[in-house]
């Protein structure tokens, strides 16, 4: 049995801050054999730089990095979006490409582990292409012996995460969703193989709006004006999911929430 942890969107420091705190006491209690972070938000709320994708990997010892609607907006991404721990949204209309969308990747303990990514269409700004032919694509590009393979679904609407969860039932080891910021409560395993769950909630600042400066996130929706709009710093949270995954069958035997205050003591 592989444990595979997934943690849900870093948001600027304060999150890598929660990322690191939360990480180091995860370890404390279970060894996740593979860390998955989704960094979109990691610099200053928007994007990822080369120094926290590197601290990422090197600092934290996370695996693999999946990304979202916002994986374009720092300029240094395009020096290393094809790094081999970094995955794009496959469908959207900036990428369209299942290969970047997928990445195959080893275990500590030596397991093939396939990571994907990909946007939802549903209230989700741009032409992005439909996410249930392109992860059929992604599964093609899959080889048959790599039987552990994750999804993130980074998409606005409920709906049609857990359509993509039923749509990949019995073919993925866990779809999970992301993008929202807000936890769901719903981790489950769907046809005894699948573990699934809506939205994995963000790491970092819940004394916010969905991870920004409360006052500045206010203001934009009463007013449109967009000013101070960064991380909030307050009441910093981490948020995972961890998958006890069958290496040989690819089938989820476990789905459990991580959730807990991320502050350094
Ligand atoms: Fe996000
Ligand atoms: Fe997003």
């Amino acid at each position: 049995m592989i444990k595979i942890l997934a943690v849900g969107d870093v948001i600027g420091r304060p999150g890598r801050q929660a990322l690191q705190v939360g990480l180091a006491k995860v370890r404390e209690s279970m060894t996740p054999d593979f860390i998955i972070v989704n960094g979109e938000n990691s610099a200053g709320g928007f994007g990822i730089t080369r120094k926290i994708f590197d601290d990422f990997i090197n600092s934290c010892g996370v695996d693999c990095v999946t990304m979202g609607n916002h994986w374009m907006d720092k300029r240094d991404i395009y020096e290393f979006r094809d790094h081999p721990q970094i995955v794009l949204p496959a469908n959207m209309s900036n990428v369209d490409d299942p290969a970047k969308g997928l990445r195959i990747l080893e275990s500590k303990s030596g397991v093939r582990v396939a990571v994907m990514n990909l946007l939802g269409k549903v209230f989700m700004k741009g032409e992005n292409s439909c996410p249930f032919a392109m992860v059929d694509k992604m599964l093609d590009l899959t080889p048959s012996y790599v039987k552990v393979r994750l999804l993130d679904v980074h998409a606005e609407a409920t709906s049609e995460k857990q359509g993509l969860g039923q749509y990949l039932a019995g073919r993925l080891s866990a779809v999970y969703g992301t993008h929202s910021h807000v936890p769901t409560a719903d981790e489950r395993i769907l046809k005894n193989h699948t573990g699934f769950v809506t939205d994995l909630g963000m790491t970092g600042p819940y004394d916010s709006v969905i991870g920004i400066d409360p006052d500045s996130a206010v203001r934009r929706l009463r007013t449109g004006e967009k000013r101070n709009f960064e991380p909030a710093k307050n009441d910093l949270w981490f948020y995972g999911m961890l998958f006890e995954i069958n290496e040989d069958s690819g089938a989820c035997t476990g789905v459990h929430r991580l959730r807990f205050p991320a502050k350094d003591s």
